[in-house]
């Protein structure tokens, strides 16, 4: 994005970033460092270590095609390519201790920035890459210390907001069309497997405009929607039954409430906030317990860009960024706020927490033909969707964590929330979803 060839703004992300991520571990024990094998998460030490060994590789020790400069960290790179050392090895690197990761760290971290000020407008590209590459992780440890129960990192002290008095209620119907749909190519920043913008063409369409609740969910949970083999997919069906779910995997009934564990704590579940962590397969099954469905992609980028002016408006509500806590981004709040709060945030159409707050599900799978070649993939290979013959289920986006100053609408790498829509024509069709990590 535009910004981002601005090494001074590039700079302050950077320092931003990096403070961010090495928060969400700091306050671990060593005991809580050391975590079991599990295909989701990646040991807190080696996740570290790879995020700098990221930027190292590509913002100081990459010289175009002559062999890399060596690495402040001796023999980083079978260690920390993540291309290269499979998952289950990254639990066996006793050379990884805290102060030896923390010690590389600062390292490059000074020699990425001073590269920086060396840097052309050319090579910025990769100072942007590094930076999206580290919310991203980031965001993988905040879904690390949830999966395995840990405590919560320090919180901000900003209140909750409410959720607002006159909500946008019900859905939000578009009239369809084609339009065009992703990143174009020029200022903007672009992964590099991204496929840029291309026209597409969509059915009229109605979106809710607020996210799915806990409330409503827990009416599809009460109503026996986990034994109702009809609301579900034939996959969705065996991923329950093997999976002998009743309700989201953080939930559990207490004594006459329902509660939802939060990293290590469990809480009463809060009515009006979006429904989180849940799967592809239970968002449809709600869908059809509601007489809704998911929306396509397609979709949902039709309903963000509506009455947008596509050179100059960057957000759903249009250009300008909103004052601190008017979006949930920036980590500015230390939970989700509820779905009908924020109403400073909506879309021109007036479509709720579009940016910020959870991320959404869509029904889309993107196929192969839908991501090009990389021109880099080396540098993205465990980061987006390279070209894969596995078609993969797509969130669309709202990082809470992420920096507004420097949210992209489209972002292909950033999660986006889900959104259930009645396509107008089928008028039983109702519902959305939201998962949160
Ligand atoms: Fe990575």
């Amino acid at each position: 994005m535009r910004e981002l060839n601005d090494p001074t703004v590039l700079r302050a992300a950077l320092i931003d970033a990096r403070s961010r991520m090495l928060a969400l571990y700091d306050h671990l024990a060593p005991a809580q460092l050391q975590v079991p094998h599990l295909k989701t998460v990646n040991p807190p030490l080696w996740e570290r270590a790879h995020v700098g060994w990221f930027q190292e590789y590509w913002c100081v020790r990459r010289r175009g095609s002559g062999e890399p400069l060596r690495s402040r960290l001796p023999d980083s790179d079978p260690m920390l390519n993540s291309a290269i050392i499979p998952h289950a090895e990254r639990w066996n690197l006793p050379r990884l201790t805290r102060e030896s990761v923390s010690d590389y760290l600062h390292r490059e971290f000074d020699d990425a920035l001073q590269a920086l000020e060396r840097s052309t407008p050319g090579s910025r590209y990769f100072f942007a890459l590094s930076l999206f590459h580290e919310d991203m992780h980031a965001e993988a440890m905040l879904m690390t210390l949830q999966t395995l129960a840990l405590p919560a990192p320090p919180a901000p002290q900003e209140p909750i907001p409410r959720p607002d008095p006159a909500p946008a209620a019900g859905d939000v119907a578009f009239e369809g069309g084609e339009f065009e749909m992703g990143s174009r190519e020029g200022p903007d920043f672009v992964f590099d497997n991204e496929l840029h913008a291309h026209r597409v063409r969509v059915a009229p369409f109605a979106l809710a405009a607020v996210a799915v609740t806990n409330a409503e969910y827990l009416a599809f949970v009460e109503a026996d929607g986990y034994a109702r083999e009809a609301l579900w997919s034939p996959q969705g069906w065996r991923w329950r039954a093997e999976a002998g779910a009743t309700a989201p995997c953080y939930w559990r009934r207490g004594a006459g409430r329902w509660l939802a564990r939060r990293f290590d704590r469990w809480e009463p579940l809060r009515a009006e906030d979006p429904v989180m962590h849940v799967n592809a397969h239970e968002a449809e099954a709600y869908c059809r317990f509601a007489g809704r469905r998911l929306p396509s992609e397609a979709e949902w980028e039709f309903a963000a860009r509506a009455d947008l002016d596509p050179a100059l408006d960057r957000f759903p509500w249009g250009a300008g960024v909103l004052a601190q806590g008017a979006v949930n981004l920036d980590a500015v709040y230390a939970a989700p706020v509820p779905a009908a709060a924020l109403p400073g945030c909506d879309s021109r159409r007036g479509v709720r927490q579009m940016l910020g707050n959870v991320w959404e599900w869509t029904h889309a799978v993107r196929a192969v033909s839908r991501i090009r070649a990389g021109s880099l993939p080396r540098v993205l290979g465990t980061m987006v969707q390279q070209p894969s013959r596995a078609a993969r289920r797509l969130l669309r986006h709202a990082g809470a964590t992420g920096a507004q100053s420097l949210a992209q609408l489209l972002h292909p790498g950033a999660q986006r929330r889900l959104r259930g829509i009645s396509n107008r024509r089928i008028a039983l069709t109702k519902g959305r979803r939201t998962c949160w990590y």
